[in-house]
């Protein structure tokens, strides 16, 4: 099978690491598509890798093409694919904001993936929702499946709805922890602790709590009653948030993040 990436930038570069690990690649070296000239020399590089400087030379022949290009370069790309792709080739877009039907009348193809991928994936613990135009088979949507899994795991949904949806939860959502942690580390520092130290608390505790999570069957709404005692410090801080909203406060980033990406997807 032939897999070609599109644009190797953060995000495609990140699947393409993923997906050269493949098995379903065996046959095929992963092959990768830039603009960029002295990214291209430097993959040219990685012996994983097969580099193209031209579309010609590898998109007619591509089974499956992922596009990992800004939003904004959709456009001026799609031009350039649009005479060599054909139907039976499988087009998964990694690009936010961009939807399937915009994909299928800009290239005119009708086998379309769109995803939402979110930062983990840097390190194999990412998570892709994803979502397929109809013409898709069950048998293609494993196979993609499978190559999305090599950066982490993914989850199917039904409509571009939850794709947005999802750009609200795990698309941003890394960045909701990183603000959380960045308060509970500037919290740390005032109260005296060392930039190392508060390093190492904050990280060990979100890993701790991350684990605990993952290894039981608690939601993490029990996990909060297993820590705070009535009249002990947990409880202080979980009735000072409460007081505060922060529940409520925090869904509202969640929502503000998947309205925005609906909003992008129409300025598409
Ligand atoms: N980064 C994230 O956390 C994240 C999360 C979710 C979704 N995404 C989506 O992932 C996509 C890629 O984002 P990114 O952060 O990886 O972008 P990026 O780092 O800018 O990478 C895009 C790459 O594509 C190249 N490129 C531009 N036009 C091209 C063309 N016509 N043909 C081939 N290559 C071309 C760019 O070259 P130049 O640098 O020379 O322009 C760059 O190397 C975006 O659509 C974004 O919405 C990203």
């Amino acid at each position: 099978m032939k897999v070609l990436v599109i644009g190797a930038g953060n995000m495609g570069l990140t699947y393409s690491e993923g997906m050269a690990t493949s098995p379903l690649l065996s046959k095929h070296k992963l092959r990768i598509f830039d603009t960029d000239p002295k990214k291209n020399e430097t993959l040219r590089a990685d012996s994983r890798f097969n580099v193209f400087d031209t579309l010609d030379d590898c998109l007619p022949k591509a089974d499956i093409v992922f596009i990992a290009v800004k939003p904004y370069h959709s456009d001026n790309l799609f031009e350039q694919m649009k005479a060599m792709v054909n139907d039976s080739q499988i087009f998964v877009s990694l690009m936010a904001g961009v939807t399937i039907d915009t994909i299928q009348q800009k290239l005119g193809v009708k086998k379309i993936v769109r995803t939402m991928p979110n930062l983990p994936a840097l390190v194999g613990k990412g998570v892709t929702s994803y979502t397929a135009s109809e013409v898709v088979s069950n048998v293609e949507l494993i196979l993609i499946r499978n190559l999305l899994d090599t950066t982490g795991t993914s989850i199917h949904v039904n409509t571009e709805k939850f794709i947005d949806a999802s750009t609200g939860i795990s698309g941003s959502g890394p960045a909701y922890v990183f603000y959380f942690m960045q308060s509970m580390l500037e919290a740390a520092l005032k109260m005296g602790f060392s930039d190392y130290d508060s390093k190492v608390l904050v990280s060990n505790t979100f890993e701790g709590a991350i684990e605990l999570f993952n290894q039981s069957n608690l939601s993490p709404e029990s996990w909060i009653d297993r820590v705070a005692s009535k009249g002990g410090t947990t409880q202080a801080a979980i009735d000072s948030m409460d007081d505060n909203n922060v529940k409520q406060l925090i869904q509202d980033a969640a929502y503000a993040a998947f309205d925005r990406a609906v909003e992008l997807g129409k300025e598409k």
